[in-house]
């Protein structure tokens, strides 16, 4: 199928911000994702870190969302690659909400970032993008973003992008007694980001 510039399709599959190419993924990708995700810091906030053979399993896997629905709903979990160095640091982007949460059906957007990219406002940058891409190029009307309570850089992020808290819960697949289980779920709507855009 031929794609023209103008077209939402393509504008979801390729965005450059000032710092950022946010784009599907390459092979290349695979071994800088598979040494974050073997990153205990990196990894902190989940059940555990991955071996190289899930971490390319899950490369292939957020790269096949853009072939599914994805792009007509918005969803697309972008490769993150900075334009100064041309490193591929993480991922951020849009996707389904997992099942049997509060939101559930509906989509969420997430971030993860090697460990070297951090606290330069990289997740931001990048979280801005998607949410402008999806908001301006569907009809979605809200995003939501979960996290465990304890995770206080993932919260930072999602309050910066003027995301409210709406939600506290007990993750249904998080074993009870972890500290990972407690779970809060952030929102923003379509009128929220477009307030927030114009204050930005
Ligand atoms: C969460 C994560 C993506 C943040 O990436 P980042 O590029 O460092 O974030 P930014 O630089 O854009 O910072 C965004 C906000 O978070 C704050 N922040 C970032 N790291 C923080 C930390 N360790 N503690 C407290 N606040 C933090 C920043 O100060 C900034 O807030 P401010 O603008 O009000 O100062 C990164 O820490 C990461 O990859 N963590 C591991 C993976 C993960 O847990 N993902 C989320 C799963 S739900």
């Amino acid at each position: 199928m031929s794609i023209s510039n103008s077209d939402p399709v393509s504008v979801l599959e390729r965005i450059e911000t000032s710092r950022l190419i946010l784009r599907r993924w390459m092979s290349s990708d695979r071994e800088p994702f598979a040494a974050m995700n073997t990153d205990p810091e990196v990894m902190r906030y989940f059940p555990s870190v991955l071996d190289a053979t899930t971490s390319d399993g899950l490369a292939d896997r957020l790269d096949a969302g853009f072939d599914v629905d994805g792009i007509v709903r918005g969803h697309g979990r972008w490769a993150l690659e900075r334009r100064d160095t041309g490193e591929f640091i993480g991922f951020t982007g849009l996707g389904p909400m997992p099942p049997d949460v509060p939101g559930a059906g509906g989509t969420e957007i997430g971030w993860r970032l090697a460990r070297a990219h951090w606290r330069q406002g990289f997740a931001c940058e990048a979280a801005r993008a998607a949410l402008n891409a999806a908001f301006a190029s569907t009809s979605l009307d809200e995003v939501n973003s979960i996290t465990a309570v304890v995770n206080e850089p993932s919260r930072a992020v999602m309050r910066r992008l003027d995301m409210r808290h709406v939600d506290d819960f007990a993750h249904p697949v998080v074993h009870e007694g972890s500290s990972l289980n407690p779970h809060v779920r952030y929102v923003l709507t379509r009128r929220e980001w477009m307030l927030s855009r114009a204050q930005n």
